[in-house]
């Protein structure tokens, strides 16, 4: 691969990877590496740009994390972030020191549009704060091209070096002109050709999979949802033959779901492993009502199904996992369980596997599912909405039992019919049976059946929602084939609560 790189030197910074996307966005190939690699290694990967991200330090503390002096020597042009800029100042013979006022949040920035990267924009631009240091006097050569009302050089440059420095992050969507200020840096600054698309992203994974996985097998937990899907189409592409997918199928997926993922990768070339455990899993949750003892039961089950089919296979190293950026982000927040949110397919840390393959692990959702779109995987899979690793178990309040799954499972495939014919898109929709009856008269007998509940939600951060207000029409369209065309089901209810104080799940 001879694209154009930009290498993005990580100095403990929250929005890495994020540095990372948007060099991507500009059609540009971006790595991330550590902030102290060897001088000598970064200028063999002759990048036509080098990002310094921000991080939580002081560059004037001892121990903090710095680069090697040299780097400002190479010619290669360098934008500092926060903590990047800092220490390219502290590195160079600038002062930094603590602000006498810290800004935090969205500050207004004035911006010097005749410097190449705040070229073609408004003077008067909003940057993402977020800073207790300051640079108060500049290294020779350097000027100041932007002001806040605290911060007198809230972006710095050296035209002739072509080193150039932000307070503010650019990365962060809270900095609206930030995506053209890195785009002008990469175009105006490095040199960049915009020469890079998702077919190089692609070929560089498959590099890096084959150089990781050698000749060996790996075996990878699919569940059918996004993640795990691209992540075995494209471990397929990258070792042929050598991919074993063990799909369980606890039989708590959405109606047609197990055909669906089993014809989406019938075509490939892997070893699809599919294991019907719907009795086994049903056995296990016979008479149990408490949501998180299902999700733990059903986690169990799965580890268990997913260690008995791999030991079948012998002696693999590898284990694959669709693990993508927000996860990873998500996995290192503390905060109060609410729900117990293992993804089954969530392996325990014992398991015999000794490597771990994850080639999503940089990437976003919509770049996962532009992937999944190139690589052949069909809309189904790769526009598929979240669902929970336990499924249906916690849209079917109280026992979960086959009767209920299928009335459950035919509700909810009859609502996502009627929805495709929405113009509006909720990030989440789908049916629950509740565990209430009701009383209802079809013909001219009395009924006693379930109440099945709608739910359909928009949300970004799936940790609060609101409600989506779906058409009347739909809504009672929907209502009227349930109860005709399902049988025990005799009432359909439209749930109107948002997060909080509901959950977007009723378990
Ligand atoms: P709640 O119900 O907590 O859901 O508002 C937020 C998002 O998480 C999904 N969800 C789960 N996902 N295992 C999962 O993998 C779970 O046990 C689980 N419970 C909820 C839910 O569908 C929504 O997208």
């Amino acid at each position: 691969m001879d694209n154009q790189l930009v290498v993005v030197l990580d100095f403990g910074g929250q929005y890495k990877e994020l540095i990372a996307r948007r060099v991507r966005e500009c059609s540009v190939c971006s790595v991330i590496k550590p902030g102290e690699m060897p001088l000598e290694e970064l200028a063999a990967m002759e990048p036509i740009g080098i990002i310094l991200t921000g991080g939580p330090d002081s560059v004037y503390r001892d121990g903090s994390p710095k680069c090697d002096p040299k780097l400002f020597e190479l010619g290669i042009p360098i934008l500092g972030i926060c903590y990047g800029m800092q220490l390219m100042m502290h590195t160079l013979g600038g002062v930094v020191e603590p602000c006498s006022v810290s800004e935090y949040g969205r500050t207004k920035v004035t911006v010097d549009t005749a410097s190449p990267i705040f070229t073609g924009m408004d003077r008067q631009q909003v940057g993402l704060m977020s800073h207790t240091d300051q640079v108060n006097a500049l290294p020779a050569g350097f000027v100041s091209i932007a002001q806040t009302g605290h911060c007198p050089n809230a972006a710095v440059a050296d035209p002739v070096r072509r080193l150039y420095g932000m307070q503010f992050h650019p990365e962060v969507e809270n900095t609206p002109g930030g995506a053209q200020m890195i785009r002008n840096f990469l175009f105006n600054v490095c040199g960049a050709t915009g020469d890079y698309n998702i077919e190089d992203y692609e070929a560089r994974m498959i590099a890096e999979i084959r150089d990781q996985v050698g000749d060996e097998h790996v075996v990878l937990g699919l569940s059918g949802g996004v993640d795990s899907s691209v992540c075995a189409a494209l471990l397929a592409k990258a070792i042929p033959g050598r991919l074993h997918c063990i799909f369980v199928d606890h039989g708590l997926m959405r109606k047609n779901e197990g055909d669906e993922v089993e014809a989406a990768f019938s075509g490939r070339d892997l070893d699809f492993i599919r294991v019907n455990a719907e009795e086994r899993f049903l056995n296990r949750l016979k008479g149990v009502t408490d949501p998180e003892r299902k999700r733990k039961i059903i986690g169990e089950e799965f580890v268990r199904v997913f260690e008995e089919e791999a030991d079948k296979l012998g002696d693999i190293r590898f284990l694959a996992q669709g693990t993508i950026y927000p996860d990873v982000i998500e996995s290192g927040v503390n905060s109060a369980v609410i729900k117990s949110h293992h993804n089954v397919g969530g392996l325990p840390e014992d398991i015999k596997f000794t490597g771990l393959v994850e080639p999503l692990r940089g990437l976003f959702k919509d770049e996962v599912r532009a992937l999944g779109r190139r690589l052949g995987l069909p809309d189904t899979l790769v526009d598929r909405q979240p669902f929970p690793g336990p499924g249906l178990a916690v849209r079917c309040i109280g026992e979960v039992t086959k009767e209920k799954l299928d009335m459950l499972r035919e509700a909810d495939a009859i609502f996502r019919a009627e929805m495709k014919r929405s113009r509006r898109k909720p990030d989440q929709y789908f049916a629950v049976l509740t565990d209430t009856r009701s009383v209802g008269v079809m013909g001219d007998s009395r009924t006693h059946g379930y109440t099945i509940a709608l739910r359909a939600v928009k949300t970004t951060d799936f940790m609060t929602c609101e409600v989506v207000p779906i058409a009347h029409s739909l809504l009672t369209r929907t209502a009227t084939r349930i109860v005709n065309e399902v049988k025990g089901v005799s009432r359909v209810v439209y749930d109107i609560t948002g997060k909080p104080p509901a959950t977007i799940e009723w378990e």
